[in-house]
């Protein structure tokens, strides 16, 4: 059993993830905006994201930490001409400062565990050329730096790692995914004829924190369906 912090975990691929770590008997501390005990599992401890202070408060997390995840992110498709300089720096808040003092605030409780792996997520929109993608391309390309840096930091003590999914039915993909016309049109585009489920992605990221990826760190994981690295 591994305790685990997951920032997200009410809604679309984190919560996939919360429910799959929960049936593994693992223990999850969940920080969202939305966050409530009510329905949760036992070995689930939720916070409101009011407690993501700097530094965190004393004593809320466990001594040992064996995994951290950070799931906030966006996905604003505009025009480049139509962005201000401010929409990028909001993004990379959302996108890379909040990661990078989640992670930052996690050290000591990550350094103490003989597996600790952290598990970041990109897009499938870094690696390919999108239009109208200037803003998510931008943040997660920066995470996606932040990862092989800090793989090679704190090798051989804290593996780090992301997953860069394509399009994924949650409520965050909800405007682009708002009619069955749009589905069945972003579905056709992906080698494997679909977008993406909660779970799907899920299963890639609890790989990524597990014992079974303990040779792997610094690595962007895809999972996309193919439409990253295939053309047929
Ligand atoms: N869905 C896609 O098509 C897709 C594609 C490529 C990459 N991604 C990336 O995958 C990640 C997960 O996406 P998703 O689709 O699962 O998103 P989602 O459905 O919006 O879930 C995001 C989770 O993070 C929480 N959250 C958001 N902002 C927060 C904040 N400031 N503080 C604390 N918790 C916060 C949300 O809960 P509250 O709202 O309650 O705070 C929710 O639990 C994102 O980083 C996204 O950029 C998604």
């Amino acid at each position: 059993m591994a305790n685990y912090l997951v920032i997200g975990g009410t809604s679309g691929i984190s919560a996939a993830l919360v429910d799959l770590l929960v049936k593994e008997q693992h223990e999850v501390f969940l920080i969202s905006r939305s966050a409530t005990s009510a329905t949760l599992p036992p070995q689930v401890k939720a916070f409101g994201a009011d407690i993501l202070t700097d530094p965190f408060p004393e004593d809320f997390l466990p001594d040992v930490l064996d995994g951290l995840v950070y799931s906030p992110g966006s996905i604003t498709l505009k025009s480049f001409k139509s962005l201000r300089v401010e929409d990028f720096l909001d993004d990379y808040e959302v996108n890379v400062a909040g990661a990078v003092k989640t992670l930052q605030n996690s050290l000591p409780a990550l350094k103490k565990s003989e597996n600790a792996s952290v598990v970041f997520f990109s897009t499938v929109a870094v690696g390919v050329g999108m239009p109208y993608h200037s803003l998510v391309s931008s943040s997660k390309g920066a995470l996606e730096g932040l990862v092989r840096a800090l793989a090679a930091e704190f090798a051989p003590t804290i593996r780090v790692n992301a997953v860069a999914p394509s399009l994924t039915d949650t409520p965050l993909a909800q405007k682009i995914l708002s009619t069955d016309e749009k589905k069945a049109q972003l579905s056709e585009k992906h080698p494997l004829k679909r977008i993406g489920t909660p779970d799907d992605v899920a299963h890639a990221v609890k790989f990524l924190l597990g014992a079974e990826s303990c040779w792997i760190t610094g690595q962007v994981l895809s999972v996309d369906g193919g439409l990253s690295t295939l053309r047929i």
